[in-house]
């Protein structure tokens, strides 16, 4: 087993923060966030305890798909900054002591891109068999289309072309044709680019859909075993950096997704997205009843030791709920967005954690509590520490995408020279506008949302059971409550949490080995609940609490 000191596996017991740059902070009042802007704004993301930031895409785009459609993998949007400001950005976070990664987004380009454009330009373009054309549409099952509010085939036919090309997303994002020696090449070039200027990883979009060969002529041949590719990329990552990371977005049941990390050493993705336990939280939270999480606890297959779980309640995208049955999912839909304006593609919700909880700051602060003691790595995404809201207004997605409530005011401190009319994403209105839901506000304040995210990821990182140990999830008789346990090196963490709005009593039954003979609170470290010889212990949890204890034995107080 490794000890933290030597074991190198930052990702273990990191917290990551994912942020768009255009609209974290803006600097120059173009009403446009950039990357000198965010530079400014590190303290804030150190204050917190972030120790990762995770760039949403920040290069040169068509903005069809809010920057995932790229129009050139080497530079930087020129709205955000340039290479020279990012190239000041890395300095400035790596000397704070965070790391940055990027998302790669290389299982399609944006139609404009000039390989796409060269490409179906002529038949005999260099570019041609870099995409995955077909005389007629290519095979098809129903659920392919990922964006049925926009598109309703994965094959388009190119006018110029004159064949139909392959798009898992929308039609403006032709997929590349990994296949082709040439193009994994570019993709190794363009990781090698940025791993250059200081990244420690990517955050890898839509991994099974580059993996994919299905569609592609000759696709088998050139690509016969899609995950020997996944290896190649992370052997080619780990040979330019030795402790860069790859954090795959790879959305699927349980059974399917173990393999993405690859061998027992763990030689494919480095990390993975918990799909499938966020989802059972919003299952739980719904019905109050712990039962969905701990059965996605129990189902999620062992990571590979140097490997890890990302745990996360919201991102970028729709809450999805794809993993749950029909029936779960309009119990979710029911109570957290039972109007049809919030739900998008049939299966998610188009909204921030705080407004689906009708702004309960208890089961707000239960879930924050949840993700930083969930076995894994959590994941953030900006304003999520002050509980920022979403704007309907905007279209399907966007509207999670509003930018950063800095302080009160019409702009949110988002620049205070900005005419508001270039603010293309307008805040939500109250009770989560920028005047009620701020960073000035909350900062100061000991009882606001950031002072208690704050302080869980300061217990988080002074845990290291969490992100290393061996958890179990503990039997007992009480539906709405969720006790897992953490074990590493002679160390053990209790977490427990409750899903109903009434107080509940918890008796549990702890193994007589090691014996243990009591457990300190962690966030009233004056707490102190005995444990009898045999093992038996009760907690207690407030209505939507969360406790979490260190278990002790005799008289020593080390590790308090
Ligand atoms: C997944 C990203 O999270 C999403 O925002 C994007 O639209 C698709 N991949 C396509 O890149």
């Amino acid at each position: 087993m490794r000890s933290t000191q030597t074991g190198d596996l930052w990702w273990k017991t990191a917290v990551f923060y994912c942020l768009d740059v255009q609209t974290f902070c803006d600097s120059n009042g173009d009403g446009v966030g950039d990357f000198a802007g965010l530079a400014d704004r590190l303290d804030h993301l150190v204050e917190l305890g972030v120790t990762v930031i995770w760039l949403m895409p920040f290069y040169p785009t068509a903005d069809v798909d809010d920057g995932y459609d790229i129009t050139d993998y080497y530079t930087v949007d020129p709205r955000l900054g340039t290479l020279g400001d990012f190239v000041e950005f890395m300095r400035s976070a790596n000397s704070r002591g965070l790391r940055v990664i990027a998302d790669l987004v290389v299982n399609h380009t944006s139609a404009k891109h000039p390989w796409f454009q060269s490409a179906r330009s002529a038949a005999e373009s260099p570019y041609r068999d870099w995409y995955v054309w077909r005389d007629e549409p290519g095979p098809e099952k129903p659920g392919d289309v990922v964006f049925p509010d926009r598109e309703t085939s994965i094959w388009t036919k190119d006018r110029k072309a004159g064949q139909y090309y392959l798009h898992r997303f929308y039609r403006s994002q032709p997929d590349l044709n990994v296949a082709n020696p040439a193009v994994r090449d570019e993709i190794a070039r363009v990781m090698g680019f940025w791993m250059r200027l200081g990244l420690s990883g990517f955050r890898v979009d839509a991994v099974p859909f580059l993996l994919e060969t299905t569609g592609i002529e000759g696709g088998a041949e050139g690509l016969p075993q899609p995950h020997q590719y996944l290896r190649d990329l992370r052997a080619f990552l780990g040979r330019r950096s030795g402790d860069a990371i790859l954090l795959g977005e790879v959305n699927l049941p349980f059974e399917q997704a173990r393999a993405f990390f690859g061998d027992e050493d763990g030689d494919e993705l480095t990390m993975l997205f918990d799909f499938p336990t966020m989802q059972a939280m919003y299952l739980g939270l719904a019905r109050s009843d712990a039962g969905p999480i701990r059965s996605a606890l129990l189902a999620r297959p062992h990571n590979p030791a140097d490997s890890q779980w990302a745990v996360f309640a919201r991102n970028h995208d729709e809450l999805t709920l794809d993993k749950l049955s029909g029936a779960e999912r309009q119990e979710v839909f029911a109570a957290f967005g039972p109007d049809e304006g919030v739900q998008v593609y049939g299966r998610g919700l188009r909204r921030r954690l705080p407004p689906m909880l009708g702004g309960d700051q208890r089961r707000i602060r239960l879930v924050y509590s949840l993700m930083m003691s969930l076995p894994g790595t959590p994941t953030l995404f900006y304003g999520e520490e002050i509980g920022m809201g979403e704007n309907l207004d905007l279209p399907s997605r966007m509207a999670v995408r509003t930018p950063m409530q800095w302080r009160s005011g019409k702009l949110g401190g988002f620049s205070t020279a900005a005419d508001p009319d270039l603010l293309c994403r307008p805040f939500p209105g109250p009770p989560y506008s920028p005047d009620e839901i701020n960073v000035v506000a909350q900062r100061h304040d000991p009882d606001s949302l950031f002072s208690f995210v704050r302080e869980r990821i300061r217990c988080y990182r002074e845990c290291p059971e969490l992100g290393w140990g061996a958890v179990s999830v503990l039997e007992h008789d009480v539906p709405s409550a969720l006790v897992h346990r953490s074990d590493w090196l002679g160390r053990s963490l209790l977490l427990c949490h409750n899903l109903a709005d009434t107080e509940v009593t918890v008796r549990l039954s702890l193994p007589a080995e090691p014996p243990r003979t009591r457990c300190v609170d962690l966030f009233d470290r004056a707490v102190q609940l005995p444990i009898s010889p045999d093992g038996a212990l009760e907690v207690t949890l407030p209505a939507y609490g969360g406790r979490w204890f260190r278990l002790l034995t005799g008289e020593s107080s080390d590790l308090l």
